[in-house]
């Protein structure tokens, strides 16, 4: 089998809007990453990511550049959102590969620290842990172990306690 991790272009786009919409059984979350591409300030086409299998793809994830509101300060920080498995390819480490890549991949080219909003018993084996650690809370009532972040630099969230802004394109797209 040949899987090849990328960061997918034009091309990719529509087989990626599939992809997303089989792994969450709803169009939300393909329609939030359309969106998102198209806001020069959150994305970047480096922070996307794709695993194809023998040219076929199966595995996507977008980081976005999001904020935490600090009083009169402003942090930038790293979104994970979404994650997405093709159903047929699930449980087989395709996630957990992606994650790992793509987080290390951040790391190399120097990002501090990423968020997710999502299942406390998946993230943390990557390191994620309880953002209340570092006092930064999401914008919204969230079971307090679902949101989550990873220093990829140890140090780098100290000092950034506040809240999470995302951008606007979750509040409209996402319920
Ligand atoms: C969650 C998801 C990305 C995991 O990818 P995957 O390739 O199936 O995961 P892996 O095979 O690498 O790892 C399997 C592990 O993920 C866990 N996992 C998968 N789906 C899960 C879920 N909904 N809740 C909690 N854990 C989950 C499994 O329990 C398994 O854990 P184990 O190793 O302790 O048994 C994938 O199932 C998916 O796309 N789901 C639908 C969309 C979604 O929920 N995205 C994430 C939003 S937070």
């Amino acid at each position: 089998m040949s899987i090849q991790l990328l960061n997918p272009t034009d091309e990719h786009f529509e087989l990626i809007d599939d992809l997303i919409q089989a792994a969450f059984d709803r169009k939300a979350e393909a329609e939030l990453v359309r969106k998102l591409r198209l806001n020069s300030n959150v994305y970047d086409p480096l922070l996307e990511y794709l695993i194809l299998s023998n040219n076929t793809p199966v595995a996507h994830i977008l980081y976005t550049h999001n904020r935490i509101i600090q009083g009169d300060f402003v942090h930038s920080v790293l979104v994970m959102a979404p994650v997405s498995v093709h159903p047929a390819f699930q449980r087989q480490g395709i996630g957990t590969r992606i994650i790992t890549e793509t987080l290390q991949d951040l790391a190399d080219r120097n990002y501090e620290a990423v968020l997710v909003l999502g299942h406390a018993g998946f993230y943390p084996r990557f390191g994620f842990q309880s953002s209340t650690l570092w006092q930064i809370e999401a914008p919204f009532p969230v079971p307090e172990d679902a949101f989550m972040a990873l220093e990829l630099r140890p140090g780098s969230l100290s000092n950034k306690s506040g809240v999470l802004q995302y951008a606007e394109e979750f509040y409209s797209t996402v319920a």
